[in-house]
């Protein structure tokens, strides 16, 4: 059967070239960074290089850099270690009501150890309005965190003005800007950004491998104790393998013609699935919107069930973000828009890259329709 991958929001496949970049870690070059002999000092150059060329892809300095284990740690890196580190200053933290369930679930964390948290409200499209984190910002507010591109909707909130807001306020700026890195511009100095949480198997690098990226100055304690890795600021043993992957696949993917690439198919297979009856476009349009991200609401159908038979035929997708594909809730994200439980619960999301083709999207768009159709035949909400 024909397979086709729409679900690189959740994760993408290993570039072959960044598997090629990776393997000599795995073998001849196994040596461990902190060690002084040649092969130590062999892990060390290729742990330093990835480090210069993440950080330069973002216009960092490579000590602005601590690798982590992925996005899930460095968020919860940044919110616990600013919070607890500034805690004699204020306990408040502002986040929007679509952040990745890691920053939420760290926030509830936080609030049981004494933080207050403000959940920012979006637009209709999923915008964190400038004007909204204005109005919130108070005295004791320690740290804004807003997610760049979101996983679900691919909403791209416009981190130059919400830093700016930050700026002002004296206030520190994380982003996660996970599913946004190499897809649209990223760069701490004109964006007044001072952490990131980046990870490497969105963009076709090792899974278990991301950095935060901390401006220099920012006042912030290691939350992991051990030995001095990383500044100091993130101990054990560094993954030379996942570092050599990661900024592999990061000089691959900086290559602008790809988000123009996955942008045409992406509005391809908007512009098809729109044709169906009775759908909707979660989120923005254009480039507002991740390029390689579609969401939609299917009326009387759930979403669960168009995926279990677009999987029947070959296609993956995803109902929500890949870590709470399980439960039955309905999306908080969508929610969060505006949408209703049933229109959370009939939504689908369709997430490319730069190896989906156009023949799958147009395979997709013969297969999708189909499904629907057969799905509303037997659905009892479905009037024509
Ligand atoms: C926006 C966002 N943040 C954080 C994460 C978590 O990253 P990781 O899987 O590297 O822990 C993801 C991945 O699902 C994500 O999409």
């Amino acid at each position: 059967m024909k397979r086709v991958y729409l679900d690189n929001g959740a994760t993408t496949m290993l570039d072959p070239k960044v598997i090629e970049a990776m393997l000599p870690y795995f073998t001849a070059k196994y040596g461990n960074a902190s060690s002084t002999h040649a092969f130590g000092e062999e892990a060390k150059e290729a742990l330093e290089r990835s480090r210069s060329i993440i950080a330069k892809s973002i216009k960092a300095k490579p000590d602005e850099i601590i690798f982590t284990s992925g996005g899930t740690e460095s968020n919860n890196f940044a919110l616990k270690s600013i919070a607890f580190t500034n805690k004699e200053k204020g306990n408040h933290i502002i986040v929007s009501k679509t952040e990745h369930k890691c920053i939420m679930n760290a926030c509830k964390w936080l609030e049981k150890h004494g933080f207050n948290i403000t959940y920012l409200d979006i637009d209709k499209e999923g915008f964190v309005k400038p004007d909204d984190l204005k109005k919130a910002i108070i005295d004791k507010t320690i740290l804004v965190s807003i997610i760049h591109g979101n996983n679900e909707t691919g909403t791209i909130n416009d981190l130059k003005k919400l830093g700016q807001v930050c700026k002002k306020h004296n206030v520190y700026f994380h982003t996660d800007a996970c599913q946004s890195y190499t897809k649209t511009e990223l760069n701490v100095k004109k964006q007044d950004i001072d952490l990131i949480t980046l990870n490497a198997h969105k963009i076709h690098g090792p899974k278990g491998i991301g950095v935060l990226y901390i401006r220099k100055g920012v006042n912030i304690k290691s939350w992991q104790h051990g030995g001095d890795h990383e500044f100091g600021m993130r101990a054990g043993t560094e993954n030379i393998h996942g570092a050599v992957g990661f900024a592999e696949a990061v000089k691959i993917a900086m290559d602008k013609k790809h988000i123009a690439y996955m942008a045409k198919l992406r509005d391809r297979l908007i512009k098809g699935v729109l044709e169906i009856p009775k759908v909707r476009l979660n989120g923005p349009t254009g480039n507002k919107r991740l390029c390689n991200n579609a969401n939609f609401s299917f009326k009387a159908v759930e979403g669960e069930a168009i995926g279990g038979y677009l999987n029947n035929k070959g296609i993956a997708s995803s109902t929500g973000s890949a870590c709470s594909a399980k439960t039955l809730e309905p999306s908080y994200v969508l929610m969060a828009l505006g949408l209703n439980p049933e229109q959370a619960n009939s939504s689908l999301r369709l997430t490319l890259s730069r190896f989906t083709t156009q023949e799958e999207i147009d395979y997709t768009l013969k297969v999708l329709p189909e499904v629907v159709k057969s799905l509303r035949k037997i659905s009892p909400f479905w009037k024509e």
